[in-house]
């Protein structure tokens, strides 16, 4: 393409969508136009890019004529019904739901892993479900140097994971619980403010609940590893953003503190946070708005053979979401 594209954030208005049009102008990402589309909620409604207002539109069947590059971000229905239609207008559309991410013809992208599987689009390239990209920022390094055989995870997924609205219930919950009024629920199952839920995304019959399955599915695709084994609990922290991990990972090879963090810092859009001495490790609060994500915590697993114990923290709507989205997006225009 020898002209800047013309991009649209499907979703605009949502807690990603906001986090796209800030990294496409922080990442300088060479956009001729931008429409933002969202729902009817949101016609009229201006928001900020580059110093000028943008009005929000309508997503309608008749949006994408013109558009080259469309970041989705508006839920897994939105995805399924629209993204194909843009598609049939000649757009490239990189879907941030779950929608697509294991169909064997949408290639599953962490750019620092796997950038080359960009090249076999069709129309779509999904970006990973967050709690999955964020492990993978340290696991995958670890798997290139050690072959990975499974891992056991609990994650600690900020309130921002389920959107805006989830945001707005736990400063309501915390001021309510503050101010001794009795609590009310619209996003969650239960009160989150000063609690924990173990329960991310719904259940199926193994009692596993679908984000818990994430991490193996489409960690086996993005790492190209059809072994890889993965037993998550994911459990809603009230935090507002960053998402955290906690892995015991089991190796092929043996492998030391000293050989792991070798690998780990030299690890593209990866930091090394780890000093417990000087209690200095990785934060949820510190990883928000950075576009790196940060391990530390390493230890030898003591129940695992070739087992390495880690923490790592992400910013969710960043690399977990809005940021693996440009990312994708400047893969793209690469190879144009
Ligand atoms: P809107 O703000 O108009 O509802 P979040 O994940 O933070 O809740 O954001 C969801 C995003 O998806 C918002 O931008 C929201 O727009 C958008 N969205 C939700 N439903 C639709 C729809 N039916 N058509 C287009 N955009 C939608």
């Amino acid at each position: 393409m020898n002209r800047k594209p013309h991009v649209a954030v499907v979703g605009a208005t949502g807690a990603v969508g906001i986090e796209m049009i800030k990294t496409l102008e922080k990442r300088n990402f060479p956009v001729g136009k931008l429409t933002l589309l969202a729902s009817a909620r949101s016609v009229g409604k201006k928001l900020t890019y580059r110093g000028a207002e943008i009005t929000v539109a309508e997503l309608t069947k008749d949006s994408f004529a013109g558009i080259d590059i469309a970041l989705f971000s508006a839920g897994g229905s939105i995805s399924k019904e629209y993204a194909p239609i843009a598609v049939q207008a000649g757009c490239v559309v990189v879907d941030n739901s779950s929608a697509f991410r294991m169909d064997e013809k949408v290639p599953l992208v962490v750019p620092e892993i796997n950038a080359s599987d960009v090249k076999w689009h069709k129309g779509i390239i999904a970006n990973p479900n967050c709690t999955t990209a964020i492990t993978l920022m340290a696991l995958y390094p670890l798997h290139a140097a050690f072959t990975c055989k499974r891992i056991f995870a609990s994650s600690y997924q900020a309130v921002s994971g389920t959107g805006a609205k989830a945001i707005a219930e736990l400063e309501r919950q915390v001021d309510q619980v503050v101010k001794g009024q009795p609590v009310t629920r619209e996003v969650y199952p239960h009160q989150i403010a000063f609690n924990v839920l173990p329960h991310v995304d719904s259940f199926l019959p193994t009692g596993y609940t679908k984000e818990e399955m994430k991490m193996e599915g489409e960690g086996r695709k993005i790492m190209h590893h059809p072994m890889f084994r993965a037993s998550v609990t994911c459990v809603r922290v009230p935090v507002y953003r960053a998402h955290s991990v906690a892995v015991s990972a089991e190796f092929d090879k043996p492998v030391t503190v000293e050989a792991a963090l070798a690998v780990l810092k030299k690890a593209p859009g990866l930091d090394v946070v780890d000093n417990p001495a000087k209690c200095e490790y990785p934060l949820p609060l510190y990883q928000s708005d950075k576009y790196n994500c940060a391990v530390g915590r390493l230890r030898k697993d003591c129940a695992l053979d070739n087992g390495l114990c880690f923490w790592v923290s992400g910013d969710q709507l960043l690399k977990g979401a809005a940021l693996n989205a440009v990312q994708i997006a400047e893969e793209l225009i690469k190879g144009s």
